[in-house]
């Protein structure tokens, strides 16, 4: 808490909303007094730097809009930039967000452990920075995380892809079928702090399976290292999709399932499968699991393809970061609701942390267009 506290100051220092008062008080580090009672900023005359990781996937781009819109509706100043998934760019646009007197950073980062030198700056700045979605790792000037429960993800991935093969029923209680059955594993980029939460989450649930000797990964491709995608991009799964189908399905056996943890590697995927001769009444496709409920992953499983997705709101995460900036700036103490999970090398930062949901095509239309989400055109029903 005192960290945390710590760098509270230090942000209202940043903010000019710390009271000369308390500067001169208890001394540097000092870690009480004052704290939004003093002088304000009024949000038209604090920039806020959003830094995204990339536009090549739609979630980003709303949770871009989405945080932008929701600031500048409070009358924040925003410089909102993507980085197309090349982590120099991402740390330029980090150098220049502070150069240009950035007072809060809020980050999405590539390479969670690529910006400790920016970090450093910022802090060096005063310049308070929240890790939104993707834990920054390995330096001590990151405040507040807002994400997921990632863990809950990965499980609620393993359980939709279990549940789709008949193991588990929609409770997530075992059925009884003991059937055996292939399946091939996904990961998602090593870099990406989540992509170890989702695949433990998953595993933690899909290895009981394993060890009955029900469900078997037959190329033999089980650790995460050999299992991730680099920057979750869809292209390398599509070739390890079909690099696994030449290597370890031409004899004739079928793969069942696949745990993929995100809708674009689902894609790329259902890509490999079907080139490969899956997608027929013959020969059906695995159950694909994914992620983030984008439009194509959407159209997929309404069409009886890809069989889930998680549905993580990304207007819900906007809220609460820029309820975070807000208290921030007003000198108040930022709601969180863990303080245990995210330990990042240095320090465990606290988060608050929203719950996402499995879609399959039950509930779809219920969850993504009636919440207003996508539009019943969008997704066609
Ligand atoms: C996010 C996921 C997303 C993935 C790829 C992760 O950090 O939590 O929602 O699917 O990045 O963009």
């Amino acid at each position: 808490m005192t960290v945390s506290r710590r760098s509270l100051i230090a942000g209202m220092l940043a903010l000019g909303t710390l009271p000369l008062a308390a500067c001169g008080g208890s001394g540097a580090g000092g870690s009480s007094g004052g704290v939004g009672s003093g002088e304000k900023k009024n949000p038209e005359d604090i920039l806020v730097g959003l830094a995204m990781p990339t536009k090549s996937s739609e979630r980003w781009i709303e949770d871009g809009e989405n945080l932008k819109k929701q600031l500048e509706d409070k009358g924040y100043k925003v410089d909102l930039q993507y980085a197309e998934d090349d982590i120099p760019t991402q740390v330029n646009q980090l150098d220049n967000m502070i150069s240009q007197g950035a007072g809060i950073l809020v980050v999405a980062s590539i390479d969670g452990t690529a910006l400790t030198t920016q970090l450093q700056t910022a802090a060096d700045n005063k310049i308070p920075v929240i890790a939104y979605d993707r834990l920054i790792r390995n330096t001590p000037n990151v405040d507040y995380y807002t994400s997921f429960d990632n863990e809950k993800v990965g499980v609620q991935q393993g359980t939709s892809l279990l549940i789709g093969m008949g193991y588990l029923d929609a409770d997530g209680k075992e059925t009884g079928k003991t059937d055996p059955a292939n399946i091939e594993l996904f990961g998602g980029s090593p870099d990406d702090n989540n992509a170890t939460f989702f695949f433990q989450g998953a595993m933690s649930v899909i290895q009981p399976f394993i060890d009955k000797g029900i469900l078997t990964v037959k190329s033999g491709q089980t650790d995460f290292e050999k299992v991730a995608i680099l920057r979750w991009d869809p292209a390398t799964a599509q070739s390890r999709m079909e690099n696994l189908i030449t290597s370890t399905y031409s004899g004739g056996d079928k793969v069942q399932g696949v745990l993929s943890p995100y809708d674009g590697l689902s894609i790329g995927i259902l890509g490999a499968l079907k080139s490969a001769g899956y997608g027929t009444a013959d020969q059906p496709y695995p159950i694909v699991t994914g992620q983030d409920a984008e439009l194509a992953s959407a159209e997929s499983i309404l069409a009886g393809e890809q069989y889930s997705t998680i549905f993580k709101d990304t207007r819900k995460l906007a809220e609460v970061t820029v309820a975070m900036v807000d208290a921030i700036a007003k000198g108040e103490e930022p709601e969180v609701n863990n303080t245990e999970t995210y330990d990042n090398g240095e320090k465990v930062v606290p988060s608050y942390l929203l719950e996402s949901v499995i879609i399959t095509k039950d509930n779809l239309k219920a969850e993504l267009v009636d919440t207003g989400y996508y539009t019943a055109e969008e997704v066609g029903v």
